[in-house]
Parts: structure tokens; C-alpha cells; sequence
């Protein structure tokens, strides 16, 4: 066979992936597993948002958008920012992508030369990492700890810049610890990069999933040197749909369009209508929020909850729809733990390894309080027979 490329052999597969693999597997062979492993909320859309895609479709529809999305949908985002985040965006400092994920591969792929480095909170998710190493950089982790609920240290984040310093990452909520930054560290994050002259990347994915304390942006701090990424994944259960925007600097953004422009030309174009729905028909889809975000809260509180029953430790988190839980009661090495969890409580989780979380494990409660009831029982009686 001719060559793969050293880039492609040295880059890690996703180890969600390859759980959810296995879980998918066991399932297959007929067992009852209980899947705590997607990242994806498991409700339906908005009905609204539906309609719009059906209409786009009626429309006639087919035709690529431009490579940056249609006006329509870089003017819904902007009027998304000012509405809800008091930003002011021009939507020529606005992109619209294949899901968040694209926008954040876009922007590395636009700032960061070979050698550079881009500073990581960790746990981190995988993507961050491994899109660093694609663009050539090199990620510099700076490690969280469950006492703080994982949120960074200012100070940890100012002990890791150095000369090669490009970028910060900021993801809050967190993904996977749930972690919500509190305002005081973002402006403290923000201001560290103003000092030094770094870009934020601020990851805003879950903004809507905050249970208890307060989202904000990087960008309400140094608008002038943040990239927002964004999109409809989380918020609006668009998950399969791909999209995703990202504000920042109009040289940025422009950066990033010539790279979309060729790679993929745009993303869909009756996702793009559809999401403008999501977006611009702001009742109806906060309606569809506030339903999500309460089943969220009530089935974090029960799974937390039991999990420190049950004797693993696992700090509260104010966002998104994961827990980071210690399994080292189960076995010191999270895989062997989690490896245990799912051929013996049939029960799937991520192991940390990839997200530089030892000992730990993520649980994503994006799936049914009965499931969770299920998890707890399980778990609690493979516990109860290890001890
Ligand atoms: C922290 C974080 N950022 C970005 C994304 C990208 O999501 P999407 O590409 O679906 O918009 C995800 C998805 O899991 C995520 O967890």
C-alpha cells in the first residue's frame, strides 16, 4: 500500500469514540448497556427549527453558500451576540462552519506558525490537542484539580507562557468537567493575554447550559483578540446539522474563510436556514432551553449525588452535561476502571487518559433520568461485590 502521511500515523483516534465503540458493541451482542459516553443531548430539536429546515428544503435550497454562510445567518448570529452577550459584531467578523469544531481547526490553522504553543486547561477535550498538533503547534496543559472545581489558577495559566506562546483556550462551561469560570478568572485569563499579547480562544459551546453561577465570554474583556466559537450543537440538540460560528477580528475571520474556502467551500446550506430559526425566533427556542436546561439540572443533582454515595468522588458542576468522577476506588487506572464499569455494571463512561484527567472518568447525563437511576443501581452493585 502507497504511504499514510507521519502527521495522520501520529495522531491519536478519539478515545470517546473508541468507548462508545465498544459500548455499541456490547449492545450488539444483546446486552442491556447503559451509555454514558455521547456528547450529545438526547432531546429532539425545537419544532420550529424543524419547520425552517423543511421550508429550506421547499425553497429550493441546493446551491453552495458563501464559503463565510449566508448573510442571513452571519446577521442572526451577530444580532445573537449584541442580544445576548452586549457584543457588537459586523457580520464580516462573523463565519459560519461545519459545527464549532471546524471553527476552532480554522482558527489554529490560522494563527499558529510550526513550534508555536497554545496554552490548555486540563481536563481538556481531545479535540484541542490533537487540532494543535494538525496546525503544527504544540499544547502546553495547565492542570486543574477537582478540590477547585476545576477551575484554573490565573497565575498556573501566567506560569506556562513563555516566548512561543500563540494562544489561551477557554472552554466554559467545560467539556468534560462541567466547569463554569467565574467571571473574576475570565477577566483575569483576558487580561494575561492582553499583557502578553496572546489570542483567546474562548469555546462557548455550552453558554446555554449553566445551572448555577454566571456565563461570560473572553470576549466582553478583549473583543479584540478573542475568536468566540460557537454553534447549535448543544443548545439547540442540532448536534447532526454541523453547524457552527466563530466571531473575532475581521483579519481572522478572513483567514479563516480563505482556509474553509477551500477545504469544505461552506457549510450546509438548509442547516444555515434552519439555525437562522434557532436564532432569530428568540421565544420559542429560550422556551425550548429552559426545558432542557431544568431536565439537565435535575438529572446532574441525582447523578452527582449518588456517585459520592456510591464512594467516588465527584465535585458539582454548574454547566454543560458532564461530571468528572473519581473511579480510583474501582481500580487506579481509569481505563482498567472504566473497562470494569462497562463489562460488569454494563454501564459505558469515558476514561480521563485523553483528557489528561488521571484517575478519573467522564459521565454525560445527556440521557434519561431512568438511565441514570439505572447507571447509579448498577454501579452500586458492582461496587458493593468489588468491596
Ligand atoms: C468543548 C467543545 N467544543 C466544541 C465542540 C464542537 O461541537 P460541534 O462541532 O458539534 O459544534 C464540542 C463538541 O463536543 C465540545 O464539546
Amino acid at each position: 500500500m502507497p504511504q499514510i502521511s507521519e502527521a495522520l500515523k501520529a495522531l491519536k483516534a478519539s478515545a470517546t469514540v473508541a468507548f462508545n465503540t465498544k459500548a455499541t458493541e456490547l449492545k450488539r451482542s444483546g446486552v442491556d448497556v447503559v451509555a454514558m459516553t455521547a456528547g450529545e443531548p438526547d432531546f429532539q430539536p425545537p419544532e420550529h427549527v424543524i419547520a425552517a429546515a423543511h421550508e429550506a428544503i421547499d425553497k429550493g435550497m441546493t446551491k453552495y453558500t458563501p464559503a463565510e454562510g449566508t448573510a442571513e445567518l452571519r446577521e442572526a448570529v451577530a444580532e445573537k451576540f449584541r442580544r445576548e452577550n452586549g457584543l457588537t459584531y459586523a457580520p464580516n467578523q462573523i463565519s459560519a462552519s461545519t459545527g464549532g469544531k471546524q471553527v476552532l481547526y480554522n482558527g489554529f490553522m490560522a494563527v499558529l506558525n510550526p513550534g508555536d504553543e497554545v496554552i490548555i486547561p486540563a481536563p481538556y477535550w481531545v479535540s484541542y490537542p490533537a487540532q494543535v498538533q494538525l496546525a503544527g503547534g504544540v499544547s502546553v496543559p495547565v492542570t486543574t484539580r477537582p478540590e477547585d472545581g476545576f477551575i484554573p489558577s490565573v497565575e498556573d495559566i501566567e506560569a506556562a507562557i513563555t516566548a512561543r506562546t500563540r494562544v489561551i483556550v477557554i472552554n466554559s462551561p467545560s467539556n468534560p468537567t462541567g466547569a463554569v469560570y467565574p467571571p473574576e478568572v475570565v477577566r483575569g485569563i483576558s487580561e494575561l493575554a492582553q499583557r502578553h499579547d496572546l489570542w483567546l480562544f474562548s469555546d462557548d459551546l455550552y453558554e446555554h447550559l449553566v445551572y448555577d453561577g454566571e456565563f461570560v465570554s473572553a470576549a466582553t474583556f478583549a473583543q479584540d483578540r478573542t475568536l468566540i466559537i460557537h454553534g447549535a450543537s448543544k443548545a439547540y440538540a442540532l448536534t447532526g446539522w454541523r453547524i457552527g460560528y466563530g466571531a473575532g477580528p475581521q483579519e481572522l475571520i478572513k483567514a479563516m474563510n480563505k482556509l474553509q474556502g477551500q477545504v469544505t467551500s461552506s457549510a450546509n446550506a438548509l442547516a444555515q436556514h434552519a439555525v437562522v430559526a434557532a436564532l432569530n425566533e428568540v421565544e420559542k427556542t429560550r422556551a425550548f432551553i429552559e426545558m432542557t436546561k431544568e431536565a439537565y439540572k435535575a438529572r446532574r443533582d441525582v447523578l452527582v449525588g449518588g456517585l459520592n454515595r456510591l464512594g467516588l468522588k465527584t465535585p458539582t458542576p454548574q454547566g454543560a452535561f458532564y461530571v468528572m468522577s473519581d473511579l480510583t476506588p474501582i481500580h487506579k487506572d481509569e481505563t482498567e476502571a472504566a473497562t470494569l464499569l462497562l463489562e460488569h455494571a454494563h454501564v459505558g463512561v469515558v476514561p480521563g487518559t485523553d483528557f489528561d484527567a488521571p484517575g478519573q472518568a467522564r459521565f454525560s447525563y445527556a440521557t434519561s433520568m431512568e438511565n441514570i437511576e439505572k447507571a447509579l443501581e448498577r454501579i452500586e452493585a458492582f461496587v458493593g461485590a468489588k468491596v
